[in-house]
């Protein structure tokens, strides 16, 4: 990658039509930093307010408050605003589920949806500022159960359908919700989870909950607890049409997604109303170079915050039809996602490397059979996509014709933070590009000295941005320390990055220990506690090693329990159970020792070199017993 030198500009034909010229970034851009109140008041201008902000931005680090004093309603900028400016008639939303089935919403049409689930919610008591945890399938539903929330200004916190029971509790718990939104089931590679059975035992677990609310999504026969279940249908299907969207403070909290990060448990990322809004609304335009007529497809499930922000939020906002497909890549086989670009004629098609390389994996011949020629525009997102790969997507699924955006941004940035504008600048495969309009980057040294181009080092934000994180749920002082406590008056992103003299910023991966995997970030402490919560382990440490397809696998060391054994089948469902299939061990290696400095620290440095099967380098002196590093390298893996 560090050799990397070619160099794809746009089409011709391409870059005519884009919304956004190169001009029209530098002059935006530097708008966006030197004057950002105007910049930023005309982009919020553009959306309905209830009230007007009387400042854009107050900051008092490390907290802001961006449109102060503004009131507006997401939802209501989403559907109220676009019926109301005559797009009531397009398609919202088309939605194909994985047993081929498919169900379309006009924007009237959903919005008469979200009406009557916002009317459902407040029939169960749920109001403005209570949390609603949603646990379903990647059905219409999960839309129309966020925009409810908007609506009222309940703030949701989706926890994605593949995270075990304990992770479910946990999240129930931690946001104190009263409420579930689930569904009886949903469908996953041909098989149907079981996700009402999930929530009965999470709720055992999650004492503050009052009710479930259940989507039927495949046979209605759900255990049904009377007094607290009930069925989706009947209560959105009893209630009324009419429901105004609430008006609602611009920093008021939109949503709490939980996220992985290097210590202790997953954080609820904190999301507020009018900020959010802003950013998601004003990426989606810019860098998918929305046109009206557009199918934009975002493969995310809405358990992510790709899923929130360019699967729902701002695609909605921006009046676009959005394609919701619910299952595998591979379900019936890996033509799927081609079988969906050619009958729904996508336009747009963003997803993940790691989906990427497994169609690579399966040949050229594949997509070949399907007609692509719909699309005109590619994006990446969740992981360094590697210049293979980016040729790959470009060549075989984009024809040379489509650009391919690679968007870097995280849960904690709510909105994209890099990429190469489409149609304004020719794309570096590998490396992500260039800043977003308000968006200040620099590459940093731990203590905080800015580096030249192509020097590596930390990606760092200098300045607050509308759609940024604005605390942890419950733990401010975890926010502080994490965000702005490691280097002082910066946000830190947790990842390494080097910038060339274009510019453009190459994000290598996470500098903590925080893994990727498939473009899901785990953290190694969360798996090593899931670990030793097993009787057979007594200690265990953990690491990523590259993968070919995943970007990243979980390596497992782990120390027996004395006069135990450890079975590695038994080892990885108790892992699933605890966190989620997503987390399971690829390799296991049964260690009699870890290597640990003699004030008793793990040197997990040395561990990712023997998971990649690499020779041990540095210094290895400062080890209680470096002998353990030559017994570790000489186990196989289970
Ligand atoms: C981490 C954030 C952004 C939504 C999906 C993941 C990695 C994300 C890229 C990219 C290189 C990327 C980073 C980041 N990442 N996009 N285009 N190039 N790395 O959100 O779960 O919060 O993960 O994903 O390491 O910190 P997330």
């Amino acid at each position: 990658m560090l050799h990397e030198t070619r160099v794809i500009p746009p089409s011709a034909e391409f870059a005519a039509r884009a919304n956004l010229s190169r001009e029209d970034y530098e002059r935006l851009y530097r708008r966006s930093l030197d004057e950002p109140d105007q910049f930023w008041t005309e982009v919020a201008g553009e959306l309905a307010w209830m009230k007007p902000w009387e400042q854009v931005l107050d900051w008092q680090e490390p907290h802001a408050r961006w449109f102060v004093g503004g009131q507006t309603n997401v939802a209501y900028n989403a559907l109220d605003r676009n019926v109301a400016r005559g797009l009531g008639d397009r398609r919202a939303i088309v939605w194909e589920g994985e047993d081929g089935e498919v169900r379309t919403f006009t924007y009237a049409e959903l919005l008469r949806e979200v009406k009557k689930a916002a009317n459902a919610l407040e029939a169960l008591g749920v109001q403005a500022g209570d949390r609603v945890t949603l646990y379903l399938p990647l059905i219409p539903e999960a839309a129309i159960a966020m925009l409810a929330c908007a609506r009222i200004g309940a703030t949701h916190s989706v926890v994605f359908g593949g995270f075990s029971v304990s992770a479910l509790a946990d999240r129930i718990r931690d946001a104190e919700s009263r409420l579930l939104i689930t569904a009886d089931a949903g469908y996953r590679r041909g098989a149907l989870v079981n996700l009402k059975a999930n929530a009965d035992e999470a709720a055992a677990l999650a004492p503050c909950l009052e009710n479930i609310l259940v989507v039927c999504r495949a046979n209605c026969d759900a255990p049904m607890q009377p007094g607290r279940d009930v069925w989706w249908h009947d209560a959105v299907g009893a209630a009324g049409e009419e429901h105004e969207a609430a008006a609602l403070d611009s920093e008021h909290p939109l949503f709490v997604l939980y996220t992985s990060g290097s210590t202790g448990k997953p954080k609820g990322i904190v999301h507020t109303t009018g900020g959010y809004m802003v950013g998601t609304y004003l990426t989606t335009q810019s860098v998918f170079d929305l046109k009206p007529g557009d199918v934009y497809w975002c493969t995310a499930d809405v358990g992510w915050v790709t899923g929130h922000s360019y699967s729902v939020y701002g695609p909605l906002l921006n009046g676009a039809t959005v394609l919701m497909y619910e299952g595998a890549p591979n379900q019936p086989d890996w033509g799927r996602y081609w079988d969906l670009v050619q009958k729904h004629g996508v336009t747009i098609l963003y997803t993940a490397p790691t989906a990427i390389r497994s169609f690579m994996r399966q040949g050229d011949e594949l997509p070949a059979r399907y007609d692509l020629s719909s699309l005109r525009l590619l994006g990446s997102v969740g992981e360094p996509i590697n210049p293979e790969a980016w040729m790959w997507y470009w060549r075989v699924i984009g024809g040379e014709r489509c650009p391919v955006v690679d968007t870097w941004w995280q849960t904690e940035t709510g909105s994209i933070m890099l990429t190469t504008l489409p149609g304004a600048f020719a794309a570096k495969p590998g490396s992500a590009g260039l800043p977003m309009f308000g968006v200040d980057v620099a590459i940093m040294t731990r203590d905080g000295q800015e580096l030249g181009p192509d020097e590596g080092g930390l990606l760092v934000v200098k300045r607050p941005w509308p759609s940024m994180l604005r605390t942890v749920y419950g733990d401010d002082a975890r926010y502080r320390k994490t965000y702005w406590g490691e280097i002082p008056h910066v946000y830190f992103a947790g990842d390494g990055a080097r910038r060339d003299a274009d510019g453009y910023v190459t994000v290598v991966g996470r500098v903590d220990d925080v893994l990727n995997v498939s473009g899901h970030r785990l953290g190694t402490m969360e798996i090593e506690s899931a670990l030793v919560s097993h009787p057979s382990v007594a200690e265990a440490a953990v690491v990523g090693k590259p993968d070919a397809v995943k970007g990243e696998g979980v390596v497992a060391f782990v120390l027996p329990q004395l006069g135990q054994s450890v079975d590695p089948a038994a080892l990885r469902a108790h892992v699933s159970r605890e966190i989620g299939a997503l987390a399971r061990p690829d390799a296991i290696i049964v260690a009699d020792a870890l290597p640990k400095t003699r004030s008793g620290k793990i040197m997990r440095r040395f561990l990712r070199q023997i998971a990649a099967g690499q020779e041990v380098q540095g210094d290895t002196s400062t080890l209680e017993d470096p002998s353990v590093l030559v017994r570790l390298a000489a186990t196989p893996a289970v």
